[in-house]
């Protein structure tokens, strides 16, 4: 435990570093795999109908697609592995030591994709008909084989089933919500590429031609609008049973009209999901003539509003680990955090200078305990912060309350010593305002 320093993000919290980075690019790279699909079926049906339009339509959405996945997708790529890497290195750390050989594959499915993705588009016309369509199918090959890989990384992180006890990395792979979870992304990719060509489809000049790529893409969403609930079920139903009775009870709750955030999270993803499909129906499919871009821009974003949304929630119902029931988010292993032998953070930690605790340096080495234990999760005083969550509380609650965090199920067990965990409470108590105690008051 405690190998890196840490990262502080200061008001927002690392965790948002990620969020907003991840959100825009699960959201393009799922676009990527979808469009794949879209540009080789579209191609496929315009080729045996000798449809000279909707070809020249895919020659220049072929244009947009390659440079939005290639340039947005890959530097967002890039921009989430710095994240992660400064936001949790031990869960990053963690993940590169199992998946060594899946992270290599995938960046080579990755390369292979974009070198593909420029052929495609500076072949049209150059090659013959058919080894264009074979290039369309070869892309959607490898992009859907990105999304094999990925998803069962990402997997793996709420559900690594077996691998716990075997550690055999063909358990942690094929984990058990690795299948649903394939299907579910599979859905999404393809009513992601159904919006995206909404909005594009919305431009084209000419009438005829607009009103018919309008209906035809608005058919892309329709898919996951019937398969998506039966497969989410599904998927839920390979949840640890903790984290299904999370959902359960968020769920039960928009009933109960108790809001939690992860309540309002899948009310949030559930209302603006059906208004997405109800407004795609009445717009681009059932009444394309008078469909605008600015109406496809709308639901475009109420897309990225889900995504985001989902994401986050798949985030939620992980806390408080990074990798469930193994590693906790602020990179204590679970099975150390369990041992209160192996406290005691001033000798573990190499990042914290003071090796003892004086009337001097408390306040500084609870500000540097508050780090290393809380700050993946909380900030002092800005995204959920001591100063909301403790306020009005006194030092020695404080000092108390340490001691049974982990009883909420959403916090690791404080690993410190007595004088460390009465080092932190001096802190959050000088962070919140509480009066002072017998120790500062002493000491000033
Ligand atoms: C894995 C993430 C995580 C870590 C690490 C973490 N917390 Fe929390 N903590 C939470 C969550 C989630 C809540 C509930 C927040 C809410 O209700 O908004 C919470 C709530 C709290 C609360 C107030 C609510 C209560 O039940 O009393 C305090 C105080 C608190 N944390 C202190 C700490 C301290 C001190 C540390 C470091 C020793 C810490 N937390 C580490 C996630 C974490």
């Amino acid at each position: 435990m405690l190998e890196f320093p840490v990262w502080n993000v200061r008001a927002a919290g690392g965790g948002w570093v990620i969020g907003v980075i991840a959100i825009f690019h699960v959201f393009v790279a799922q676009f990527a795999i979808g469009s794949g699909l879209y540009l080789a079926i579209t191609e496929t049906l315009a080729v045996r109908r000798n449809d000279q339009p909707v070809l020249a339509f895919l020659r220049s959405y072929s244009n947009f697609i390659m440079l939005l996945t290639t340039v947005f997708g890959a530097l967002s790529g890039v921009g989430i592995w710095f994240a992660i890497g400064n936001v949790n290195p031990t869960g990053v750390s963690a993940l590169i030591h199992n998946f060594m050989f899946f992270w290599a594959i995938e960046w080579v499915v990755f390369l292979v994709e974009i070198a593909i993705a420029f052929f495609y588009y500076y072949s049209w016309g150059k090659v013959s008909q058919r080894f264009h369509l074979q290039l369309a199918w070869l892309y959607y090959g490898i992009a859907f084989l990105s999304l094999v890989v990925i998803n069962g990384i990402l997997t793996f992180m709420l559900t690594p089933g077996d691998w716990i006890h075997t550690r055999n990395i063909w358990d942690a792979f094929f984990n058990p919500s690795y299948v649903p979870s394939v299907i579910v992304r599979t859905a999404i990719t393809c009513s992601l590429a159904g919006l995206f060509s909404i909005v594009v489809c919305a431009r084209i000049k000419e009438e005829g031609l607009r009103v018919r790529m309008l209906h035809y893409s608005a058919k892309w969403l329709m898919p996951s609008f019937f398969l998506l609930p039966v497969f989410l079920y599904w998927y839920f139903t390979t949840l640890p049973p903790a984290v299904a009775t999370l959902v359960q009870n968020g769920i039960d709750n928009i009933g109960a009209g108790n809001l939690s955030v992860l309540t309002r999270l899948l009310l949030l993803i559930m209302l603006l999901s059906v208004t997405i499909y109800v407004v795609s129906l009445l717009g681009p499919f059932f009444n394309p003539r008078s469909f605008s871009f600015g109406f496809g821009l709308a639901i475009l974003a109420l897309g990225l509003v889900v995504t985001g949304a989902t994401e986050s929630v798949r985030e939620m119902l992980r806390k408080p680990y990074v990798i469930y029931d193994y590693l906790y988010v602020n990179g204590a292993l679970k099975t150390v955090a369990a041992d209160s032998s192996r406290y005691g953070i001033l000798r573990q930690n190499k990042w914290i200078p003071e090796r003892s605790i004086t009337d001097e340096n408390r306040l500084v080495v609870g500000e540097q305990i508050f780090r290393v234990q809380c700050l993946s999760c909380h900030t002092p005083s800005g995204y959920r912060s001591m100063t909301d969550l403790a306020q009005g509380w006194d030092r020695e609650f404080i000092y108390n309350r340490i001691a049974s965090l982990q009883a909420t199920n959403l916090m690791p067990p404080f690993m410190g010593e007595d004088d460390e965990r009465r080092a932190l409470a001096e802190y959050i108590g000088d962070v919140v305002g509480a009066p002072p105690s017998s120790l500062t008051a002493a000491n000033q």
